[in-house]
This record gives C-alpha cells, structure tokens and sequence, in this order.
C-alpha cells in the first residue's frame, strides 16, 4: 500500500489516505516523520476538511463567551476575555467564577453532565489488542470516585505579553493580554492517576494527551483539530485533577464544564476544558499545542524552538487600574499579588519612584506553590504628576523577576518588572 495519496489515484486509496489523514487531524495518528505541512498539504489534496466530524455545538451563536463580561470587571480580546486588576482588589484569595479570565480558541461549547463521556484509549492502556484498549467514564462514575481539592492558578503562558512591546518596544505574536490572564481557583475533582490506574497503566505508557471538545481550531487557512497537548505521565500521575468543581459550585461552561484538566503550576494550555478524551501512549506524542505553540522561538533560543514549556514563570501584579489616581499627601496602602510556577513566594519588593528605591512588601498571607501570594506597602505620595509603581518577587528556587524579559516571538512568559504606570494629583 503506498503511503502517500498523491503516488495513486486508486479510489479505495484515496479514501484510506483520507480516513488517515482524519485520523492524524483529530489527533487519533501519529505523523512520525511527517512534516505538518506535508500533511495538511496532504489533507487539503483529498479534501478531507469537509468530512470531518462535528464537534459538540457552541452555546449562543455570535459569542464566544456565555457569562457576562462586564466592561468594569474585564477587557475583551477577540475570542477571549481578560481580568481587569482592579476588580481583583478585596476579592480574597480565589478569584470569584464571574471574575475569572476566560481563554477559549474557539467558543464554549453546549455540554450537558448527564450525557458527557470521558474515554481513555491508547496504547498505554494494558490488554487487548490496540482497538480494544478503551475505557469509558461517565459524569457520576467520576463523581463516584475519592476526590481532591486543589487552590491553583491557571495563567495563559502569553499573560503579560504587550510588556514585551510597552516596555522593550519588540513586536510579538498573538493576544495582547496585559496581566489580567490569571486566575486562582479551588479546584475538585479526582485526580487523573486515580482514573489512569482504573483505566488500567501499562507499566510502559509516557504520556498522555487530553483533548477537547470544542470546535476545532483553523489557525492561519490551517485546521488544527481539536485543542489537545500531551502531558509526562510523570505529570499526570504527580498532582493533575480532572475538575469538575471550581470554588465550590459545578465547573462553569465557559471553564470547561462538565469536567476539566487542571494542570497545577504549568502553563494554561496544559489545562484542557471540556475533555472529551484522553489518549495514553506508550510513545511520545506531538500536536500543534507542543510544537508549533507553546515553545520560545526567537535568536535567544535555539533554532527550531525551545523544549515545550511547561512551568509558569514569576510575576507581580498591582491591584490597580493602569493610570490609577492618587491624593498627594495621603496615605494609601498598595495592594498586590506575586506567584511563581517553580515554588512559594519567598520575598517581593516595591518601588513607588520607578525603581531608584525598593522596600520589602507585607506578605499578608502564607506563601505557597501553585497559588498566588497577596502583599501590601504603605505609600504617601509627595511629588504631584506622573510615578511608576513597581513590584519585584523572587522565589523559594531562587528566581528573581529580571528589569528586562528574553524576546520570544510569541511573546510568551513575560517574567520582567512591570512597571505600572499612576498619577498623584
Ligand atoms: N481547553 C480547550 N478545550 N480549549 C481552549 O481553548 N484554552 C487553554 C486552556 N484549555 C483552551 C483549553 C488556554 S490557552 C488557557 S490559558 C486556559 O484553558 C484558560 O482557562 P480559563 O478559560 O478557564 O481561564
């Protein structure tokens, strides 16, 4: 049989090519060898596109977000919606659901609990012949099974991104997100090494890759497929839930509902909404969201990306609106939070002249990983006119946010000071 559609014009061929060519897209085949290019070139010779299965359908024609988003509480950014700081001010540790910025590629899809699926599948999975090596889990069965609680933050890898061009003057790839693409929930559910172990581990499994059930996304004239990105098994066994509970009430539509991956620490993109299905691999596995996405690309990197990120970096962010007033002469405390994906908050400092002196900030709570760490310092602005306020954190694995962030062309993990622009009057 040849491999490749364009060396016959047998018909039988053709629509074997084109079933795998469907396959490679919805992520159910490996492209071993096999540029993407090649085999969507591939795809768009047999017209294999069209045929492709619907996915779940959107909830409302026209948006791409159900809750409601209004403008003093979030800025829109096409298909997405971002935080605005302000509004985090006096909402306590976790970020309430209506507060919670929103990252879809597509639009929230229409799922119902009681009739959503979860399918574990793959060669990872022991016994059988590969087919064969499937497990079905439903709403109640995961229900049914101990669960976790877990308070995390889920941040896009590109939050911060317009630093690089307000601050650095570079042009960067994809949504302008300031720093409002951060959010901190209590996660429920059951963690994935639970329902990997019922599924049935083989001892010989790497990764797994979740996927979900939103559209699929058409980036560049390109169908991508479905959003999905494997994961180490090291990860998945280590601490991911599959929620379905967010702050204590049932995981919101526009957060994945039913269910969830949680990703604690990682990059947002880890943390795949609305998964449908789970492929376990005894062989490492590629898609878009590991290759193309979500590595660093750029002269400071090496030639063909970085290695897939994983881990968020470190941040600061003041509970303020950009351009914020102050009275001169009036005392005021500046409220912010710092997290990091590589541990606990271990110090932050502050500036309110631009960065020519720096004091410790209050840590008003314990820090600890996963989560964001809130601190405050007084401030009695003097000088009427323009000020930059600044916030720098380190650690507890001994990062300190740098003055200035390593270009990537996708703008990702935006790690340097920022510097927040106000006005005492
Ligand atoms: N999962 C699916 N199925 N579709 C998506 O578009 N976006 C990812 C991730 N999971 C996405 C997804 C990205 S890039 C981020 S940052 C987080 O979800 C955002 O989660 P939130 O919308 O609950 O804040």
């Amino acid at each position: 049989m040849p491999t490749s559609a364009a060396s016959s014009s047998h018909p039988d061929e053709t629509a074997y090519d084109r079933h795998r060519l469907r396959q490679w897209l919805a992520g159910d085949a490996r492209a071993d060898g096999v540029s993407r290019r090649r085999l969507l070139a591939l795809l768009a010779a047999t017209g294999a596109a069209g045929a492709l299965p619907l996915s779940a359908p959107a909830h409302a024609a026209g948006d791409t977000i159900v809750k409601p988003l209004p403008p003093e509480k979030f800025v829109r950014r096409g298909t997405n919606a971002e935080t605005r700081w302000e509004a985090l001010r006096g909402t306590g540790h976790h970020t309430p659901n209506d507060l919670f910025f929103v990252r879809n590629h597509t639009a929230t899809p229409a799922l119902r609990a009681h009739d959503w699926r979860l399918r574990l599948w793959g060669s990872g999975l022991r016994g059988g012949p590969a087919e064969d090596r499937a497990i079905e889990f439903g709403y109640d069965d995961l229900r049914r099974l101990p669960s976790a609680t877990r308070t995390a933050f889920v941040e896009c890898a590109g939050n911060g991104r317009s630093g690089y061009t307000t601050q650095q003057g570079e042009t960067v790839g994809g949504t302008a997100w300031t720093q409002g693409a951060i959010g901190v929930a209590r996660w429920r559910g059951v963690r994935l090494s639970t329902v990997l172990h019922r599924a049935g581990l083989s001892p010989y499994a790497v990764d797994v890759q979740p996927r979900g059930l939103d559209a699929e996304y058409v980036s560049g004239g390109e169908n991508l497929g479905r959003v999905r990105r494997p994961l180490p098994l090291s990860k998945a066994l280590h601490d991911v839930l599959l929620a379905y509970e967010m702050n204590g009430e049932p995981l919101p539509p526009d957060h994945g509902h039913p269910v969830r991956v949680l990703v604690p620490s990682w990059v947002g993109i880890a943390s795949v909404k609305w998964v449908g299905d789970i492929e376990v691999s005894r062989q490492p596995l590629f898609s878009p969201w590991n290759t193309a996405f979500y590595r660093l690309f750029g002269p400071a990197h090496p030639e063909g990306g970085s290695a897939p990120l994983t881990r968020q970096t470190l941040k600061s962010a003041f509970e303020l609106a950009s351009g914020a007033t102050f009275p001169a002469g009036r005392s005021q405390v500046l409220r912010g939070r710092s997290w990091s994906g590589a541990g606990a908050v271990a110090r932050v400092d502050v500036s309110t002249d631009g960065g020519a002196s720096w004091r410790p900030a209050r840590l008003d709570e314990r820090p600890r990983p996963d989560t964001w760490t809130r601190w405050s310092v007084d401030w009695r602005p003097r000088t009427r006119g323009a000020a930059q306020l600044l916030a720098r954190a380190t650690d507890t694995a001994g990062r300190t946010q740098p003055d200035v962030s390593v270009f990537n062309t996708e703008g990702y993990l935006f790690d340097a000071v920022v510097r927040h622009e106000v006005t005492v009057v």
